[in-house]
C-alpha cells in the first residue's frame, strides 16, 4: 500500500458571497490561511495560465521535498497522480475554493486546461530544480529506496526496545 498517495486529498475553503451596500452587486471572497487549513508553511506561490491547447500536459514529475496545494482559481483542469505501483487517480479542479493537497513523492500530471484556466499552486518549499524527479522509473526506484530505509530504521528501533527490556530482568536475577 502506498502511504503517500493515501494522503492526497481535496481541501475545501469557505466561500463568502457578499453584496455591496445597496445589495445590488455581489462578489465572492475566499481567504486561505495556512495556519488553519494548509498542511504546511507556504514558502512559494506560482501560477500556470494562458495555456493555448487542451493537448498540453504539464508536470510529469515528482518532488523529493515539496508539498503542494493546487487550485484552479479560474476555469478548470485535471490532475492525474500515479503511484509507484501504477495506481492512478484523477482529480478535476474547477472551483476556486477547492484545492488538491499533494504530499512529496507523488507523480503528477496536469492536463485538459480550459482556455480561461488559472492554476494557482502553493508550495512548502522554494524552487529547487534538484528536488524534481522527471523520470518515472527513477521515481519508482526512489520510493522503494525510501521505504527500504524506513524499514531498516524500524528494525533498529525494535532492537533498541528489546535491549532495554532486558534490563529489569537482569536486576531481578539474584547474583
Ligand atoms: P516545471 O516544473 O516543468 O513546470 P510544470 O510543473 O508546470 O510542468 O517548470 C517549468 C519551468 O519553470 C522550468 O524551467 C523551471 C521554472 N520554474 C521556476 O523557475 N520556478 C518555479 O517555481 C517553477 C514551478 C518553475
Amino acid at each position: 500500500m502506498n502511504q503517500l498517495i493515501n494522503k492526497v486529498k481535496m481541501l475545501e475553503f469557505p466561500k463568502f458571497v457578499e453584496k455591496d451596500e445597496d445589495g445590488k452587486w455581489g462578489r465572492n471572497f475566499i481567504a486561505i490561511t495556512d495556519s488553519e487549513s494548509i498542511p504546511f508553511e507556504i514558502k512559494r506561490i506560482f501560477y500556470i495560465y494562458g495555456v493555448e491547447s487542451k493537448e498540453l500536459v504539464r508536470g510529469k514529475h515528482a518532488n523529493r521535498k515539496s508539498e503542494f496545494v493546487l487550485f484552479n482559481i479560474s476555469g478548470s483542469s485535471k490532475v492525474r497522480i500515479i503511484s509507484e505501483d501504477s495506481r492512478m487517480e484523477v482529480y478535476t479542479l474547477d472551483r476556486p475554493n477547492v484545492g488538491l493537497y499533494l504530499p512529496h513523492m507523488i507523480w503528477k500530471e496536469m492536463y485538459e486546461f480550459s482556455e480561461d484556466s488559472v492554476m494557482m499552486v502553493l508550495s512548502s518549499e522554494g524552487y529547487d530544480a534538484e528536488e524534481y524527479i522527471r523520470n518515472f522509473d527513477e521515481f519508482v526506484h526512489e520510493v522503494h529506496a525510501m521505504r527500504h530505509g524506513k524499514y531498516k530504521n524500524r528494525e533498529k528501533r525494535k532492537q533498541t526496545v528489546k535491549w532495554r527490556r532486558k534490563e529489569p530482568c537482569k536486576l531481578s536475577t539474584p547474583s
